[in-house]
């Protein structure tokens, strides 16, 4: 039986209503291996009800292709004429046009676990999208160990560290 604190439940519970009423929401999910980031997560869309859910883990590999996270997420790599990747500012735009595409249906999830694996592309247009996200019903959340070499800038808002989950 997952546990999830009372204090992190209303938490969750916040960021889903107020995205639902239109205030997009950012909730970063951290901490060590093991520490419960995936079992958050996965609350978190189960309460979520009525949510259009869009979600993706990363791998652990050698190369990481720009947009790699975008793909899995089901987002549209934008590419050149020539087939190299755009800049994150154009496939936020990608990214932009699937959260429109279905603006009058239902809220959206964007889930990311194991964010620390994700290319830093992806992240970037994410970033983006989320520095101009206004009236969305749009919850983001990024579940992230920390691993030396593979820090990101710092995300904004609400920080969810589920550094002393009871199971
Ligand atoms: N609140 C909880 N109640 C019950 N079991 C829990 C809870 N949180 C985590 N667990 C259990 O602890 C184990 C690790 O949890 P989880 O996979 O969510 O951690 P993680 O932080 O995602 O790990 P990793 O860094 O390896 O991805 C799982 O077996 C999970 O079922
Ligand atoms: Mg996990």
């Amino acid at each position: 039986m997952v546990e999830i604190r009372p204090d992190r439940r209303t938490l969750i519970e916040t960021a889903i209503n107020q995205a639902r009423a239109g205030a997009p929401r950012l909730l970063c999910i951290n901490g060590a291996s093991g520490m419960g980031k995936t079992t958050h997560l996965r609350a978190a869309i189960d309460a979520a009800v009525g949510f259009r859910v869009l979600e993706a883990s990363c791998d652990e590999v050698a190369y990481r292709p720009a947009y790699g996270l975008f793909e899995r997420l089901g987002v549209p790599p934008p590419v050149t004429d020539r087939g190299t990747p755009q800049e994150p500012a154009v496939a936020a735009q990608s990214l932009r046009r699937v959260i429109e595409a279905e603006a009058d249906g239902p809220p959206l999830i964007i889930a990311v676990d194991d964010a620390q694996w994700a290319d830093s592309e992806s992240l970037e247009a994410l970033r983006l999208v989320l520095e101009r996200a206004a009236g969305d019903r749009l919850l983001v959340m990024v579940a992230n160990r920390a691993v030396p070499g593979r820090e990101h800038t710092p995300w904004p808002q609400h920080n969810l560290d589920p550094e002393a989950v009871t199971g």
